[in-house]
């Protein structure tokens, strides 16, 4: 038995909606969590940056002795997971992708929105992610770093935040889509307030 800690990581606060999710499904495990809350948000930085700020969340963590990495962050996992995976080869990394699979499974009228960060949604391997899980589905691909940056300043109910919702969802509110897949870990902390945007349909 390896009694070593889960290690998970994000960009900032976002990743604790995975450590929430792991943490009820693995209640005998402990873990270290690190969000890199001062360069957030990676959403807005570029492929090459992106991957030298996830190295040293990583070495933070090995520093840890964790004998798992959770990448809870769907920007770092599209634009280098496999790098890093090649990087750190003498441990397991685990990264966290869009629910494209899953939104395109529950749609009903198979119109289906995708809501990311920006780098996530040009990113080659979201656009693989559509080709192979998503094949029948008309997509709505829209991506935003104008969120994460609130979720990180605690604004989920402020009407700055409520703004910056109205008019990030108006693109799939134009649309019929009947399910939203949030690309971004942070992004789990508003589905009440989406909700009540996008209407009880989606
Ligand atoms: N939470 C991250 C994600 O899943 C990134 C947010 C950001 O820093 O832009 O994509």
């Amino acid at each position: 038995m390896n009694n070593h800690p889960i290690g998970i990581l994000d960009s900032g606060l976002g990743g604790l909606t995975v450590l929430q999710a792991i943490a009820r499904e693995l209640q005998n495990e402990s873990f270290v969590y690190i969000g890199d809350s001062v360069s957030t948000p990676y959403g807005a930085k570029s492929p090459d940056e992106i991957y030298k700020l996830a190295k040293r969340l990583i070495e933070f963590l090995l520093q840890q002795e964790v004998k798992l990495i959770v990448i809870a962050c769907n920007t770092i996992t599209v634009t280098c997971l496999d790098k890093l995976r090649s990087d750190y080869s003498q441990i397991p990394i685990v990264g966290t992708v869009p629910v494209i699979k899953t939104a395109a499974e529950v749609s009903k009228n198979k119109y289906i929105g995708i809501l990311s960060t920006t780098q996530t949604a040009q990113s080659d391997y979201q656009k693989h992610l559509i080709e192979t899980f998503a094949n029948g589905c008309t997509v709505f691909n829209h991506g935003t770093d104008a969120l994460v940056p609130l979720i990180e300043q605690g604004q989920l109910e402020s009407s700055e935040m409520t703004a910056a919702l109205q008019s990030v969802l108006q693109v799939f509110k134009n649309e019929k889509i009947d399910a939203l897949a949030l690309g971004c870990t942070h992004f789990p902390f508003l589905e009440k307030q989406m909700q009540t945007i996008l209407g009880s349909n989606v």
